[in-house]
């Protein structure tokens, strides 16, 4: 079964439109609703005093409309009482403020008052509900990523030091504490990096984001072994968010969820959408290990800072079918109903405000009748011969004060990379360089490309090295191999973590002024970024052509054993790192997914399983690798076929 449906809210609706809303759900072929996420007010409206009767209802009549359930523990919002009996499981931003309630996500993981009720609630919907024939799977909170720096935090941080650094001169040397005097000498006075006169320690609040990853996958740990022990039958999950401010290490995460789920909310206007759409979908299909749920995206209109977005007719279904096509197991959304209030009551809906009666409903009902006909496929995996590093911890590494250049942008030089092999046609995966089986995994891949991969562990330095050296063809940009995990600049050239397999050294960083550019010999502009490169063994394709660096290597390449290595000095706009990585791919002998796709128009590959979007305005022709069936009508499909504007094709080869 493909899973489709999404969040269900009946809490804020009287009880005759809960017959309605399984009615509708029913029409548009929803298989799954997520209930009770933000509900720990009406299931525990006083201390202990716990009121099921409600959901009760909502589950069984789910349950007779043949739809199932993924039943949310609601720990992710306490209620009103909950903060005025323990106001100190409120966070406290770094700012020394306390947080109260009046919106959601304010308690701190930390806080064993906290945990306790988080539990006890737990505890409570386990008994009752861990054999409902309606659940399907049990979604623990909601998007953890809640930051708090108060005294229960800052003891919760100094035992997870402990444990990392064993003895507290080792963190003193890891954290360099010996500039401006920040040496501890002992670990009580430790705190979270909370409000300073000036920029804090980096390496400090690096491990901080680190420790609060761990923390709050303890929260989630704790929920799920609760859970767990009520039905072992039943998956557990949580749903990812991502963002900047997020300091959740999904990487680690996803070896602890039974089903790695993800929300994603591409906010892009127009195209920029299905670049934002395929890169979440790779994302999650690398935490997933091949496979993942897309557990919330928006129907319609996408809150964005100061503007949101609507989608084009076809759209909802193409981008649905996008995140299917990449390992989704399913589509589903926030939210079902569109609510009459609250912070969020314009957020789109399955069923908006007008009601059934609307564009997204009409489009919801055809697109559950295309998930019903492609659940009859067997779906298989998807190949990728190219994959590109996502580290987190770099990330953070690279979001403080005290960089080279305000214009460093982690998150946007990986979809950047992304974005390139997406416009090529080449279907790409990730891989995660914290995780112990890199070496393992690096083997299923031709191509690697490491977009400001700051931190670098020797063990992933020497797995990166050993993929070279065995055949494998490595891009490397400025600003990878920088730094050790702790954040300790890698000695004698940069990128010290790539030296030898690049064979280069860079020995001045010049970062470029804003809206700035510098010439290089191709013809094109190095933006950004500029450094000084020598060579040691590697050959310069690309030269620098202004400025001091005129006549220095910008982009070089390296045999280094069985492979090569690429660096790239400059930041470079999309059509020129386009142009290169795919020079890379076609030295690496990768092919795209079909060759010759009009633009606009993508596929991803599933086994004998290809998807086809044409995202454009004009009718898309395609050449298959042979004719086959399409996947939702049965109809034979010609190798050579057109795709309508607007439209997409499932076709099963063969
Ligand atoms: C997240 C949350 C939802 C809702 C949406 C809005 O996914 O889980 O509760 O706030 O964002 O886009």
């Amino acid at each position: 079964m493909i899973f489709f449906g999404g969040d269900y809210n009946p809490e804020q609706w009287p009880e005759e439109v809960w017959d309605e809303d399984v009615t509708l759900m029913r029409r548009a072929g929803v298989t799954i609703a997520t209930v009770g996420v933000f509900s720990w007010s009406n299931l525990e409206p006083e201390p202990g005093r716990f009121e099921f009767g409600w959901l009760d209802r909502v589950l069984d009549r789910l349950h007779d409309g043949g739809v199932k359930v993924a039943l949310a523990t609601p720990t992710a919002s306490p209620p009103p009482w909950f903060t005025l009996a323990h106001p100190e499981a409120m966070p406290v931003t770094a700012d020394g403020v306390r947080l109260s309630h009046g919106s959601r996500d304010t308690y701190c993981v930390s806080a064993p008052a906290y945990r306790a009720a988080a539990r006890s609630i737990t505890t409570e919907l386990a008994a009752r509900y861990a054999h409902h024939p309606a659940l399907a799977m049990w979604h623990v909170h909601n998007e953890y990523g809640t930051d708090c720096r108060c005294d229960a935090t800052a003891a919760a941080f100094r035992t997870w030091l402990q444990k990392r650094h064993g003895e507290l001169d080792t963190l003193n040397e890891a954290w360099t504490t010996a500039f401006w005097s920040q040496r501890y000498s002992d670990w009580a006075q430790i705190l979270p990096p909370r409000a300073t006169q000036y920029l804090p320690n980096p390496a400090h609040v690096l491990d901080f984001r680190r420790f609060l990853s761990d923390e709050l996958l303890g929260g989630y740990v704790e929920q799920r072994d609760l859970l767990r022990a009520a039905n072992p039958d039943v998956p557990i999950t949580t749903n990812f968010v991502q963002g900047g401010w997020v300091s959740v290490d999904h990487a680690r995460w996803a070896g602890e969820l039974d089903l790695v789920a993800v929300d994603h909310y591409p906010a892009e206007a127009g195209y920029g959408t299905e670049e934002e759409t395929a890169f979440g979908g790779d994302l999650a299909r690398g935490w997933g290990g091949g496979s993942w749920l897309l557990m919330e995206t928006a129907p319609n209109l996408v809150y964005t800072p100061g503007r949101m977005h609507a989608k084009e007719p076809g759209q909802l279904t193409r981008n649905s079918l996008s995140y299917l096509a990449r390992g989704s197991r399913g589509a589903m959304y926030f939210q079902w109903r569109q609510p009459r209030g609250g912070a969020e009551m314009f957020h789109s809906a399955i069923v908006p405000h007008a009601g059934p009666d609307s564009p997204v409903f009409r489009e919801a009902i055809g697109l559950g009748r295309t998930l019903k006909a492609l659940g009859r496929q067997e779906i298989g995996a998807n190949e990728a011969q190219v994959a590109i590093a996502w580290d987190a911890p770099s990330w953070w590494a690279l979001q403080g004060g005290g960089l080279p250049s305000a214009d460093i942008d982690y998150a946007g030089a990986v979809r950047q990379a992304h974005r390139a092999f997406y416009h090529s046609g080449i279907a790409t995966d990730f891989v995660f360089p914290g995780r112990d089986d890199l070496a393992e995994r690096l083997r299923a891949y031709k191509m690697i490309v490491l977009p400001h991969l700051y931190l670098v562990s020797d063990e992933a330095a020497a797995a990166l090295r050993e993929f070279v050296a065995g055949g494998g063809h490595l891009v490397v940009d400025h600003l990878s191999g920088i730094a050790d995990p702790a954040g300790r600049i890698r000695l004698g050239g940069y990128p010290g973590a790539f030296r030898d397999v690049l064979g280069i050294r860079v020995v001045e960083w010049r970062p470029l002024a804003p809206a700035t550019s510098i010439a290089l010999d191709n013809g094109d502009r190095g933006l950004r970024w500029s450094e000084r490169v020598e060579t040691a063994g590697a050959e310069t394709l690309v030269r620098y052509a202004g400025d001091v660096l005129a006549g220095a290597p910008a982009i070089t390449h390296h045999r280094f054993g069985a492979g090569a290595a690429w660096y790239i000095s400059p930041g470079l706009d999309d059509a020129a790192l386009r142009r290169l990585l795919d020079q890379v791919a076609a030295e690496a002998g990768v092919m795209p997914v079909l060759p010759g796709l009009p633009p606009k128009v993508e596929a991803v590959r599933r086994d004998d399983l290809i998807f086809v979007f044409n995202h454009g305005e004009t009718p898309g022709q395609v050449q298959l690798p042979g004719p086959g069936q399409d996947a939702v009508t049965g109809r034979p499909v010609p190798t050579s076929v057109t795709v309508p504007p607007g439209g997409f094709l499932a076709v099963r080869l063969g």
